[in-house]
């Protein structure tokens, strides 16, 4: 099937590019022609694991190419939307301003019979405005978001746990979702759970799935907050309750927290669409699930200075990682390069080492300094502090290795994904986030 894809960022260049290797027709569409360029050249824009390969096939088979020339979108038969929807400067809220300008955009090209898919994570009742711009031109729109994680992007939109089709009312709405069952065949045929549903119960379950996991986060990091005050140790507390199968230990990994350009932003866009609604109270509890996400930053930074008995100017801290979390390249909101900036406000000196993150993090945080080198970057450290989990030092860094090259043997494990017993072993002062 011949389709479009606005919005070539995160989502939209995956989708393209997964449509594309399931044998679909995609064109993709972005403002950013820099973006378009290394699209089109078959390369990925930012790290991806498995994306590069799937764009470099697509392309070389004819089916997938990329545009900033909204008129490519003529003749697609269903038109995905997947662009950013940002908090806004000055609040909680969503920015809708790139949702409305790619509908906008798309409007002169759209037939009869056409379909919309929203992909983008928007706040409820955003999708009913939309569906009056472009019901007139005889096309349909539906909702149809999307569940990828980073890191695993390709697979969640091949192989996703779930399609979910919020659609209108009626024949129309039969039709669309019959389209969609179409373009998505391949997972269908796999048995993949497709819901169709209202627009508003489609853009809920979206915003209502994040809310959850970042619960899930912040409560676990809540019992780190009181482990740390009893002596217990969190992280087997989270692997005995995990073993409840109605609770699961998925998403109980205490540490320094979640962040990234999704779960941040969506629980506040929520909260704030809530209070709009009149319904403020119903997720009051998600300003708590920020708030405790925001102390363990806090806390991490706590733990080297108290490491470094309250005095870390001028003390070099070796800080691994940058990336908001392992397998990605993405800085947004990520707790891994706040801790480093508040170490670095309060005087160390901060050498920051990451696996594919550094060039993103120099261009927002050009104050720090960045070391490709694991080796280099722990060499007379006066203090490690492990802040994303990549494999690189959870698996391969060996800590004797690394204790030959400190100056001063303390490591803080933001992430509690270090062995901490292999570590202590090694001669290390090791602290956990809630760990004796
Ligand atoms: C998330 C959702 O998982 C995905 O379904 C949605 O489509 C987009 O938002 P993503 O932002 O890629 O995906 O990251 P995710 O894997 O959910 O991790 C988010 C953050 O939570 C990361 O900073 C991660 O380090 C942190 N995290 C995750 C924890 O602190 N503890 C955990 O146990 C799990």
């Amino acid at each position: 099937m011949r389709l479009s894809v606005i919005g070539c960022g995160y989502l939209g260049a995956v989708h393209a590019a997964a449509m594309a290797s399931i044998g679909h027709d995609v064109v993709g569409i972005d403002v950013d022609a820099r973006k378009i360029e290394t699209l089109s050249q078959g390369r990925a824009p930012f790290f991806e694991p498995g994306l590069q390969e799937i764009l470099a096939e697509g392309i070389a088979s004819g089916r997938l190419s990329f545009t900033t020339d909204m008129a490519a979108a003529s003749g697609a038969k269903v038109h995905f939307v997947g662009v950013g929807t940002p908090q806004v400067k000055d609040g909680y809220a969503a920015d809708l301003t790139y949702v409305n300008a790619a509908v906008d955009g798309l409007l002169p090209y759209l037939s009869p019979g056409d379909i919309v898919a929203g992909k983008s994570t928007v706040p409820v009742g955003t999708a009913a405005t939309l569906a009056e711009r472009v019901t007139p031109t005889g096309a349909t729109l539906v909702w149809n978001p999307e569940f990828l994680r980073e890191g695993f992007a390709v697979q969640d939109t091949v192989d996703p746990d779930r399609l979910v089709a919020g659609v209108p009312d009626g024949e129309e709405g039969e039709r669309a979702a019959d389209v969609l069952r179409e373009v998505y065949h391949p997972s269908i045929a796999k048995s993949t759970p497709f819901i169709v549903t209202d627009y508003a119960t489609a853009e809920l379950v979206k915003v209502a799935a994040n809310a959850f996991l970042a619960t899930k986060i912040s409560f676990i990091n809540a019992m780190a907050e009181i482990a740390e005050v009893t002596g217990a140790d969190v992280t087997q507390l989270a692997d005995a309750i995990g073993h409840d199968a109605r609770i699961g230990r998925r998403f109980l990994g205490a540490g320094i927290g979640f962040g990234g350009g999704c779960l941040p932003k969506d629980i506040r866009a929520f909260s704030a669409r809530a209070e709009e609604l009149g319904r403020g109270e119903s997720v009051n509890f998600l300003r708590e699930v920020d708030a405790i996400n925001l102390r363990r930053r806090d806390r991490a930074v706590d733990l080297v200075v108290a490491a470094l008995d309250g005095v870390v100017f001028e003390k070099k801290v070796a800080v691994l990682g940058a990336a908001f979390k392992p397998h990605s390249d993405d800085i947004r909101d990520s707790p891994a390069l706040d801790v480093a900036v508040r170490l670095k406000g309060l005087g160390a000196d901060v050498v920051v080492t990451d696996p594919a993150a550094i060039e993103n993090a120099k261009r927002i945080h050009p104050q720090l300094t960045y070391n490709e080198d694991l080796d280099e970057t722990l060499r007379g450290a006066d203090a490690v502090i492990v802040v994303t989990e990549w494999d690189e030092w959870r698996r391969e860094l060996d800590p004797a290795h690394a204790a030959s090259l400190v100056s001063s043997s303390i490591v803080v494990d933001g992430r509690n994904c270090l062995d901490a017993a292999a570590w202590r072993a090694a001669g290390w002062t090791y602290y956990g986030m809630g760990r004796p």
